[in-house]
């Protein structure tokens, strides 16, 4: 049992001073079966500690229901019998490139703006879910003998508000709750922000991806004493759908990452290993320059993040350039570099077998229909990640205009009377051909990821502002939604779509099998597919699209096993299939 303490100038491990050299793996994006490795992967980096968020909307997929919390315990302790400190960040606001950065869809839609505020409602819902989350973390403190030395206090509070009274009841329920080890706030180094961010009395760091020495002089400005850390050493970035590829040169990084250190200060990159937003968990951003009220940008799967440790759990470049830094601050030598996992044995084409249209799918393991007077959120028909299919009338007779959907989140793929009419969104909401009544509309709405950083936290998903026929309102909307998690029903998802292919690419939820052999890491590509979502025994891989930049999906060792395997794609839009013997067949190939 150890003391773990904030000094004047440094951390103290019993009194000793101590550096910390730390890395973000969070582990709700790798496959739990692939910890250990990449936790020695870090080790073998040079760092001597692991950092994690932790997503409450994965663990309370409602009120009062709890899923896995465990998790979190499995992880510290993987961490403890890797030699690793571990700093946890348990929000309950994450950002992170995750749905509604880490809060439960049906939190903000009751919470509204008085999310992340002293609001009682929003502040008992906290206490629930630390009441359940803390009790993983408490035992395992460094003064009970288990792996962590530090929690965080919210995230970049200063970047989104500035109720401080907030920050202190959050602060007093961590400690009620049994938190013993230092607590800390991270904050960008901006005076707004670590005024808006901080607690008094409580450590404060900063994030930033270059200019340590600037950021740190900002940090003594409202700190002049206590250890200097840099809690998101940025050495990567993520990619959005349709953007391009983050890329960070390794030696540019390198020399912020030694700036950093010759500042006499802690780090945590951010990310050590990025892994994987599996099963539609990506987040989303706002553009537009500083407000971050701009257009909408969709994360993709991958998390990559351009770290050190790919996605794969591979050593890059700047691993290597990494290394060679860090190994300049250890206290020993190094480990080993532990091989790379097992990669798939031989690329593998899957055969598709059968097929259910999306209407079907729908029909077997939608939501209930609702109908009313304007068309529901997402919120409101409990679908987190996931569609919804709207459906109206065009009361007729009447003369062809316009078709407009407002409020459009995020993409609607929209049939008139059973044709295809286009595929709409955010900005273009209006249908190019006018419609006629009657008619039947339909409209396929998907959702993106909820926004995960900026003043748009929280909002809700669907049609949120009604549907119209030249100026008038619709009324008389039919709604029914689809939950991601209903695929991960092996069995309901056999017995639904179990009809014979069709001839052309439509949309629908297609099967198959790949026979693998050597089973092990591996990428699954889909050449022609547009958007959609794909499944490998029961394992949601996340979200495909042709947009780019990410091309093809990871699928985790721990998923396949030799022989026959299962797939299933959830395709919203279409493939480019022009006849059953012409299939774009999806691909597993070797990392
Ligand atoms: C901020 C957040 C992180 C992450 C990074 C960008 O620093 O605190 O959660 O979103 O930005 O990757």
């Amino acid at each position: 049992m150890s003391e773990f303490a904030v000094g004047d100038e440094d951390f103290l491990l019993d009194g000793r001073p101590v550096r910390l050299l730390s890395g973000a793996l969070h582990y709700f994006r790798v496959h739990e079966a692939q910890w250990g490795h990449r936790l020695g992967m870090l080790r073998a980096m040079g760092l001597n500690c692991v950092e994690t968020y932790v997503p409450w909307n994965l663990h309370e997929p409602e009120p009062g229901r709890f899923r896995d919390v465990a998790a979190l315990g499995r992880f510290l302790d993987a961490a403890r019998e890797a030699g690793l400190w571990a700093i946890v960040r348990p929000g309950p606001y994450i950002c992170a490139e995750w749905e509604n950065g880490g809060l439960p869809y049906w939190l903000t839609a009751e919470a509204g703006a008085r999310a992340r505020t002293r609001d009682e409602r929003y502040m008992e819902r906290v206490s629930n879910w630390f009441g359940q989350l803390l009790p993983e973390i408490v035992p395992r403190q460094i003064d009970c003998g288990g792996p962590v030395i530090m929690v965080q206090v919210e995230n970049e509070y200063g970047s989104y508000g500035s109720d401080a009274e907030y920050l202190h009841r959050l602060t007093g329920l961590m400690r009620k709750l049994g938190v013993t080890v230092p607590l800390f706030t991270s904050d960008g180094p901006e005076d707004h922000m670590l005024t808006g961010g901080s607690v008094p009395g409580v450590l404060a760091t900063v994030n930033f991806g270059s200019h340590a020495r600037v950021a740190f002089a900002t940090l003594r400005r409202h700190r002049p004493q206590g250890p200097l850390m840099c809690m998101e050493f940025w050495c990567g970035w993520f990619d959005h759908w349709g953007g391009e590829h983050a890329v960070r040169e390794a030696g540019d990084a390198a020399e912020a990452l030694r700036e950093i250190l010759e500042c006499g200060a802690s780090v945590n990159l951010y990310m050590a290993h990025g892994g994987t937003s599996f099963a539609g968990w990506a987040g989303a951003n706002r553009g537009g320059g500083a407000l971050h009220d701009g257009p909408l940008e969709p994360d993709v799967t991958s998390y990559d993040y351009d770290a050190p440790i790919d996605e794969y759990g591979r050593p890059t470049a700047k691993f290597m350039a990494f290394r060679e830094v860090l190994a300049e601050y250890a206290e020993g030598p190094l480990p080993e570099i532990p091989s790379p996992p097992a990669a798939l044995g031989a690329t593998a084409g899957v055969e598709l077998t059968a097929w259910a249209p999306l209407d079907a799918v729908l029909e077997a393991l939608g939501g209930p229909e609702t109908s009313g007077p304007v068309p529901p959120t997402f919120e409101e028909l409990g679908v987190e990640r996931g569609l919804v299919r709207y459906a109206v009338t065009v009361p007729g007779p009447r003369q062809p205009y316009p078709l407009t959907v407002r409020g459009l989140r995020d993409l609607a793929v929209v049939y008139v009377d059973g044709e295809r009419a286009g595929v709409l969104g955010e900005d273009e909401d209006c249908l190019k051909e006018p419609v006629a009544g009657y008619a039947r509309v339909e409209l396929w709405v998907e959702s993106l990821g909820r926004v995960n950083y900026g003043p748009r936290l929280g909002e809700p998903k669907g049609i949120t502002g009604g549907l119209l026929h030249e100026r008038q309102f619709l009324h008389d909307v039919r709604a029914r939604g689809l939950r991601l998690e209903a695929l991960d029903d092996v069995g309901r998802v056999r017995e639904v779509a179990s009809r014979e292919l069709p001839e052309e690419g439509v949309p629908g939820l297609y099967r198959g099998t790949v026979v693998v052999r050597g089973a092990g890491d591996a990428r699954l590509e889909l050449p022609g597919w547009t958007r959609g979502f794909v499944w490998v025994n029961g394992f949601a891989l996340g979200r495909y699209w042709s947009a780019g930049p990410q091309r093809s999906l990871y699928v985790p060792g721990p998923v396949l096993r030799e022989g026959g395997n299962e797939v299933w794609v959830l395709e919203l839009e279409g493939t480019a299939r022009r006849g059953s013997d012409e299939a774009d067949a999806p691909v597993l190939r070797a990392v």
